[in-house]
């Protein structure tokens, strides 16, 4: 059965994941969200810092942590627990 619960992404936006790439992904992920408005939503917040900056940019999907992301591990990401609804960047 198709997942259709929005998935929940959260970008760190301390200052450390900012400038190692956040900055830059966070644009890239809502350029591609306005590409591919699929279904189950994708819902697109920003959290602080929390300790982990060595291992950033860092993110959380569905409340699960992901380190070093780019676009492309976000849109995989989003693949994944979409259950695939959402094409690659
Ligand atoms: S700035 Fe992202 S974990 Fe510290």
């Amino acid at each position: 059965m198709p997942n259709t619960s929005p998935v929940k992404i959260t970008i760190c936006m301390g200052s450390s994941c900012f400038s190692r790439g956040n900055n830059r992904n966070v644009e890239a992920l809502q350029e591609f969200l306005k590409k591919n408005p699929l279904p189950p939503a994708v819902e697109l917040a920003g959290h602080l810092c929390q300790g982990n900056c060595q291992l950033g940019p860092n993110a959380m999907v569905n409340g699960n942590p992901y380190y070093t992301v780019d676009l492309l591990a976000l849109t995989s990401l989003i693949r994944h627990y979409s259950g695939g609804k959402h094409e690659s960047a």
